[in-house]
Protein backbone atom coordinates (compact mmCIF):
# COMPACT_ATOMS: atom_id res chain seq x y z
CA UNK A 1 0.00 0.00 0.00
CA UNK A 2 2.68 2.23 -1.46
CA UNK A 3 -0.04 5.37 -2.12
CA UNK A 4 -1.23 5.02 1.81
CA UNK A 5 0.77 8.41 2.82
CA UNK A 6 -1.11 11.61 3.92
CA UNK A 7 0.09 13.42 0.92
CA UNK A 8 -0.95 10.86 -1.94
CA UNK A 9 -4.46 10.32 0.37
CA UNK A 10 -4.88 14.31 0.11
CA UNK A 11 -4.71 14.02 -3.84
CA UNK A 12 -6.95 11.18 -3.46
CA UNK A 13 -9.39 12.92 -1.34
CA UNK A 14 -9.40 15.90 -4.06
CA UNK A 15 -8.95 14.69 -7.28
CA UNK A 16 -12.71 14.79 -8.07
CA UNK A 17 -12.62 18.47 -7.29
CA UNK A 18 -10.04 19.15 -9.17
CA UNK A 19 -11.44 17.84 -11.92
CA UNK A 20 -14.11 20.47 -12.05
CA UNK A 21 -12.24 23.27 -10.77
CA UNK A 22 -11.93 26.86 -12.10
CA UNK A 23 -9.43 27.60 -9.06
CA UNK A 24 -7.27 26.05 -7.27
CA UNK A 25 -3.98 26.67 -4.78
CA UNK A 26 -0.84 25.03 -3.79
CA UNK A 27 -0.17 27.22 -0.20
CA UNK A 28 3.16 25.67 -0.17
CA UNK A 29 4.95 25.06 -3.54
CA UNK A 30 8.01 23.20 -2.12
CA UNK A 31 9.33 20.78 -4.97
CA UNK A 32 6.18 21.12 -7.24
CA UNK A 33 4.52 17.97 -6.66
CA UNK A 34 1.25 19.03 -5.86
CA UNK A 35 1.40 22.56 -8.13
CA UNK A 36 1.40 19.85 -11.17
CA UNK A 37 -1.22 17.55 -9.74
CA UNK A 38 -3.13 20.69 -9.62
CA UNK A 39 -2.09 21.67 -13.02
CA UNK A 40 -2.40 18.50 -15.24
CA UNK A 41 -5.69 17.07 -13.03
CA UNK A 42 -7.59 20.58 -13.87
CA UNK A 43 -10.05 21.15 -16.88
CA UNK A 44 -7.85 23.44 -19.49
CA UNK A 45 -9.08 26.61 -18.61
CA UNK A 46 -8.50 26.17 -14.42
CA UNK A 47 -5.80 28.99 -12.97
CA UNK A 48 -3.39 27.38 -10.90
CA UNK A 49 -1.64 29.71 -8.17
CA UNK A 50 1.36 28.52 -5.99
CA UNK A 51 2.84 30.22 -2.99
CA UNK A 52 6.43 29.87 -1.19
CA UNK A 53 8.89 32.12 0.45
CA UNK A 54 11.59 30.42 -0.95
CA UNK A 55 13.31 31.10 -4.56
CA UNK A 56 14.33 27.75 -4.65
CA UNK A 57 10.83 25.91 -4.68
CA UNK A 58 9.09 28.41 -7.52
CA UNK A 59 12.80 27.74 -9.34
CA UNK A 60 12.45 23.91 -9.10
CA UNK A 61 8.94 24.29 -9.65
CA UNK A 62 8.78 26.81 -12.73
CA UNK A 63 11.06 23.30 -14.12
CA UNK A 64 8.50 20.82 -14.24
CA UNK A 65 5.89 23.29 -15.04
CA UNK A 66 7.40 24.51 -18.05
CA UNK A 67 9.14 20.83 -18.95
CA UNK A 68 5.21 19.74 -18.51
CA UNK A 69 3.46 22.60 -20.68
CA UNK A 70 1.43 23.83 -17.96
CA UNK A 71 2.98 27.71 -18.11
CA UNK A 72 -0.03 29.02 -19.23
CA UNK A 73 -2.49 28.09 -16.34
CA UNK A 74 0.02 27.98 -13.37
CA UNK A 75 0.93 31.05 -11.53
CA UNK A 76 4.36 30.63 -9.36
CA UNK A 77 4.23 33.46 -6.73
CA UNK A 78 6.97 34.00 -4.17
CA UNK A 79 5.50 35.21 -0.89
CA UNK A 80 3.70 33.88 2.24
CA UNK A 81 0.39 32.38 1.43
CA UNK A 82 -0.48 34.68 4.31
CA UNK A 83 -0.65 37.20 1.48
CA UNK A 84 -2.82 35.03 -0.60
CA UNK A 85 -5.26 37.97 -1.47
CA UNK A 86 -3.25 40.09 -2.88
CA UNK A 87 -2.63 37.83 -5.67
CA UNK A 88 -6.01 36.03 -6.15
CA UNK A 89 -7.90 37.10 -9.00
CA UNK A 90 -11.18 39.23 -7.36
CA UNK A 91 -14.59 37.73 -6.54
CA UNK A 92 -13.62 34.20 -7.17
CA UNK A 93 -13.84 31.73 -4.95
CA UNK A 94 -11.65 29.15 -4.24
CA UNK A 95 -12.19 25.27 -5.70
CA UNK A 96 -9.68 23.32 -4.10
CA UNK A 97 -6.59 24.63 -1.43
CA UNK A 98 -3.84 22.19 -0.78
CA UNK A 99 -0.79 22.97 2.27
CA UNK A 100 1.86 20.59 2.50
CA UNK A 101 3.43 21.97 6.06
CA UNK A 102 6.81 21.73 7.05
CA UNK A 103 10.09 22.65 5.39
CA UNK A 104 11.85 21.87 1.81
CA UNK A 105 12.44 18.48 1.51
CA UNK A 106 16.26 18.69 1.06
CA UNK A 107 16.21 22.61 1.93
CA UNK A 108 17.04 24.28 5.30
CA UNK A 109 14.88 23.14 8.46
CA UNK A 110 14.69 26.83 9.80
CA UNK A 111 12.44 27.99 6.93
CA UNK A 112 9.78 26.09 8.10
CA UNK A 113 5.89 27.29 7.68
CA UNK A 114 4.79 28.83 11.15
CA UNK A 115 1.41 28.21 13.57
CA UNK A 116 0.63 32.14 13.28
CA UNK A 117 1.05 32.71 9.12
CA UNK A 118 -0.01 28.88 8.27
CA UNK A 119 -3.73 29.24 10.33
CA UNK A 120 -3.98 32.97 9.58
CA UNK A 121 -3.74 31.71 5.47
CA UNK A 122 -6.06 28.69 6.72
CA UNK A 123 -8.52 31.58 7.44
CA UNK A 124 -8.49 33.01 4.67
CA UNK A 125 -8.64 30.29 2.18
CA UNK A 126 -11.76 29.09 4.06
CA UNK A 127 -12.97 32.29 3.77
CA UNK A 128 -12.79 32.24 0.20
CA UNK A 129 -13.66 28.66 -0.04
CA UNK A 130 -16.39 27.99 -2.80
CA UNK A 131 -19.61 25.87 -1.76
CA UNK A 132 -18.39 22.12 -2.50
CA UNK A 133 -14.78 23.31 -2.24
CA UNK A 134 -11.96 21.55 -0.08
CA UNK A 135 -8.95 21.97 1.71
CA UNK A 136 -6.57 19.58 2.67
CA UNK A 137 -3.67 20.11 4.74
CA UNK A 138 -0.64 17.73 5.67
CA UNK A 139 0.68 19.10 8.99
CA UNK A 140 4.22 17.47 10.83
CA UNK A 141 5.21 17.30 14.39
CA UNK A 142 8.95 16.06 14.53
CA UNK A 143 10.38 19.27 13.32
CA UNK A 144 10.73 21.90 15.81
CA UNK A 145 7.55 23.92 16.04
CA UNK A 146 5.77 21.55 14.24
CA UNK A 147 3.97 20.40 17.32
CA UNK A 148 2.85 23.80 18.05
CA UNK A 149 1.79 24.33 14.31
CA UNK A 150 -0.17 21.03 14.26
CA UNK A 151 -2.10 21.95 17.46
CA UNK A 152 -3.15 25.69 16.14
CA UNK A 153 -4.11 24.22 12.67
CA UNK A 154 -6.48 21.45 14.74
CA UNK A 155 -7.78 23.95 17.01
CA UNK A 156 -8.71 26.22 14.16
CA UNK A 157 -10.33 23.34 11.56
CA UNK A 158 -12.49 21.67 14.63
CA UNK A 159 -13.97 24.96 15.73
CA UNK A 160 -15.69 25.56 11.95
CA UNK A 161 -18.98 25.39 11.78
CA UNK A 162 -20.57 22.00 11.31
CA UNK A 163 -23.77 23.20 9.77
CA UNK A 164 -21.07 24.81 6.89
CA UNK A 165 -18.10 22.98 7.04
CA UNK A 166 -16.98 19.34 7.56
CA UNK A 167 -13.64 18.31 8.92
CA UNK A 168 -11.97 15.28 8.96
CA UNK A 169 -8.54 13.75 10.00
CA UNK A 170 -6.88 11.18 8.70
CA UNK A 171 -3.42 9.28 10.32
CA UNK A 172 -1.41 6.21 9.66
CA UNK A 173 -1.66 4.49 13.83
CA UNK A 174 0.63 2.32 13.56
CA UNK A 175 4.04 3.88 11.90
CA UNK A 176 6.63 5.01 14.17
CA UNK A 177 8.46 8.42 13.80
CA UNK A 178 5.16 10.88 13.95
CA UNK A 179 3.29 10.38 10.74
CA UNK A 180 1.78 13.54 9.65
CA UNK A 181 -1.65 14.30 9.88
CA UNK A 182 -4.07 15.23 7.22
CA UNK A 183 -6.60 17.68 7.68
CA UNK A 184 -9.55 17.57 5.14
CA UNK A 185 -12.14 20.48 4.98
CA UNK A 186 -15.32 20.66 2.93
CA UNK A 187 -17.67 23.61 2.61
CA UNK A 188 -21.04 21.89 2.24
CA UNK A 189 -23.05 24.81 2.11
CA UNK A 190 -23.08 29.05 2.09
CA UNK A 191 -22.97 31.23 4.94
CA UNK A 192 -25.59 31.62 7.33
CA UNK A 193 -25.37 35.44 5.88
CA UNK A 194 -23.49 37.13 3.40
CA UNK A 195 -20.34 38.37 4.57
CA UNK A 196 -19.90 36.04 7.96
CA UNK A 197 -16.32 35.55 8.02
CA UNK A 198 -16.68 34.88 11.89
CA UNK A 199 -15.23 31.47 12.55
C1 LIG B 1 6.69 20.36 2.91
S1 LIG B 1 7.17 21.65 1.80
C2 LIG B 1 5.94 21.54 0.55
C3 LIG B 1 6.10 20.34 -0.35
C4 LIG B 1 5.42 20.55 -1.67
N1 LIG B 1 3.98 20.58 -1.60
C5 LIG B 1 5.88 19.52 -2.70
O1 LIG B 1 5.04 18.93 -3.36
O2 LIG B 1 7.10 19.36 -2.85
C6 LIG B 1 6.70 23.12 2.65
C7 LIG B 1 7.03 24.39 1.88
O3 LIG B 1 6.37 25.48 2.52
C8 LIG B 1 7.15 26.63 2.30
N2 LIG B 1 6.73 27.71 3.19
C9 LIG B 1 7.14 27.99 4.45
N3 LIG B 1 6.49 29.07 4.93
C10 LIG B 1 5.65 29.50 3.94
C11 LIG B 1 4.73 30.57 3.83
N4 LIG B 1 4.52 31.41 4.84
N5 LIG B 1 4.05 30.72 2.67
C12 LIG B 1 4.24 29.84 1.63
N6 LIG B 1 5.11 28.79 1.68
C13 LIG B 1 5.79 28.63 2.83
C14 LIG B 1 8.57 26.13 2.53
O4 LIG B 1 9.50 27.01 1.96
C15 LIG B 1 8.51 24.75 1.86
O5 LIG B 1 8.98 24.81 0.55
Amino acid sequence: MQNMNAVKVAQKLLKDKVKQASLVLDATMGNGSDTLFLAEQTPPEALVYAFDIQKTAIEKTREQIVQNNWAHKVHLILDSHANMNKYLPDNQKLDVVMFNLGYLPGGSHSLVTKAESTVMAIKKAVARLAVGGRISIVAYTRHNGGQEETLAVEQFVSSLPQNIFTVACWQTINHVNYPPKLYIIEKMRGEMFEGDTSF
